[in-house]
């Protein structure tokens, strides 16, 4: 079944490309960044050892959780939702429009568009869920967060090669805008979540991104995250500022403590059975 969905999908990205190159590289670094998402959903089905029943539905939402993401960038030609449109509520008006999840009974079918409507939140309320909403809103929250990780070191060292072509569609702001928001910092330094909307600089961006560590659900996911180098990438390439010296340590402690733990639950794990 989830072949005649990728076949769907392609169809669908390519319905979108047209003769205007912004337009066209962006196109495909959504299809990219969801074909990335969706391996890194697969590698955490693995990891949870998930029936082959949830796995399907994993993946859907994964190859589902992006599609306003097209249509916004041809209608508004900004991924930032403030200025334009929530992309995740576009998902759902794409999967609905296009009778996407029709077939699949209708739990499954809320918690896939459940799962599609948090992934994008600042932060989600747990308890109003059904556990299979709560897993799938999981999953595709840090099967999403791997992969921009991903995207905005390849961005940052696009833009340290060549600052005028570096891709500004992303939204990063001004990459020459250096210094850390009081409050934004502290909010790291807290583990609290930073709001997109008092972002100033690109330091707060950075800041932005490490503030996600704490919202990571699944050790597997963080330490995708930490083995891949991308932690370490946002915290070498803050200024060297009182706050953001005390956001690395923050950071830094935090994600070790995390890792060690989860490591020596694994090793107490092997050695029982
Ligand atoms: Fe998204």
């Amino acid at each position: 079944m989830i072949k005649n969905r990728l076949i769907w999908f392609a169809d669908f990205v390519d319905s979108h490309l047209c003769e205007d190159e912004f337009i066209n590289r962006n196109i495909e670094l959504k299809r990219e960044h969801t074909k990335m998402v969706c391996l890194e959903m697969q590698r955490l089905c693995e990891i949870l050892k998930l029936d082959p029943r949830l796995t399907e539905l994993a993946m859907i939402t994964a190859l589902y959780h992006d599609l306003g993401r097209f249509p916004q960038i041809v209608e508004y030609r900004t991924f930032s939702d403030p200025q334009s449109c929530c992309h995740a509520t576009e998902s759902i008006n794409v999967m609905n429009r296009n009778s996407l999840l029709e077939g699949l009974d209708e739990t499954d079918s809320n918690a896939i568009k459940t799962a599609v409507k948090l992934h994008n939140k600042l932060d989600f309320d747990t308890e109003s869920l059904d556990e299979k909403q709560l897993l799938l809103t999981r999953m595709i929250r840090d099967a999403d967060k791997i992969d921009i990780y991903r995207v905005i070191s390849e961005a940052y060292h696009e833009y340290l090669k060549d600052p005028q072509s570096y891709n500004r569609a992303i939204g990063f702001g001004d990459f020459e805008q250096k210094k850390a928001t009081p409050e934004i910092a502290a909010a790291v330094i807290k583990g609290k979540p930073v709001l997109y909307a008092g972002v100033k600089t690109f330091t707060d961006r950075k800041l932005l991104h490490l503030g996600w560590l704490f919202q990571i659900h699944y050790d597997a996911a963080l330490n995708r995250i930490h083995s891949r180098g991308y932690i370490k990438m946002l915290l070498e390439s803050l200024p060297d500022c009182p706050l953001c010296c005390k956001v690395r340590t923050t950071v830094e402690s935090y994600v070790k403590n995390r890792l060690a733990l989860s490591a020596g639950i694994y090793e107490q794990k092997q050695k029982i059975t």
